[in-house]
């Protein structure tokens, strides 16, 4: 999920004051954009929490920072498999990474909010789409260890944007059918002229 666009491409960012998620080497992995029908897939269960998903978990920091993004699912660079970052901090100081392996939402809130998302995989495109407030979320944090948080705000939207996305669900899914249409069409076009060179 993104909120902010802009300056930042192929930058290397590291927050000497907050190194943990780059202990690993790092690498911007190329997103994957609609409509690639990987994101279409649902992603499989994390069924060990190792050196290697730990590396996938940095460059997906890596990569999410470098967008700039305030989310991201594995499935967007390519990895089936149910892992998420976020940082709902948008850039502020100091920041907030959270990685959430295997997240179910075991609450939602009854009370639902209208908010304009973007997706770093429907690059320039927002609309309006209603969520529930506040989730809970389970989830194994990157050392194994099972967590339980509550969620409000952009927080909460970001897990429930990003919970879609490992279950193959997109935002644009949430909008109208002819909005959705639209620009699912748009983007193929885009993808077809993009490979006709
Ligand atoms: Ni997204």
């Amino acid at each position: 999920m993104n909120t902010v666009r802009g300056a930042g491409k192929n930058l290397r960012r590291v927050d000497p004051r907050n190194p943990k998620p780059y202990l690993a080497r790092m690498a911007i992995r190329p997103l994957l954009i609609l409509p690639d029908p990987r994101l279409r897939k649902v992603s499989e269960p994390v069924k060990r929490v190792d050196a290697k998903l730990k590396a996938l978990v940095a460059d997906m920091f890596e990569t999410m920072y470098d967008a700039p993004g305030v989310g991201l699912a594995a499935i967007q660079v390519g990895e089936p498999i149910r892992v998420v970052t976020m940082d709902a901090t948008r850039g502020d100081d100091p920041k907030n990474p959270i990685a959430m392996i295997n997240p179910e939402i075991v609450w939602f809130s009854d009370e639902k909010i209208v908010v304009e998302e973007g997706c770093l995989s429907i690059p320039e495109f927002l609309d309006d789409v209603e969520r529930s407030e506040s989730v809970r979320v389970k989830f194994l944090d990157t050392d194994g260890k099972q967590q339980e948080i509550e969620a409000g705000g952009l927080l909460s939207r970001v897990i429930q944007h990003e919970v879609d996305h490992i279950n193959g669900v997109l935002f644009i899914d949430h909008l109208s059918r002819l909005k959705r249409d639209r620009v699912t069409k748009k983007f193929a076009k885009a993808a077809k002229r993009e490979a006709a060179g």
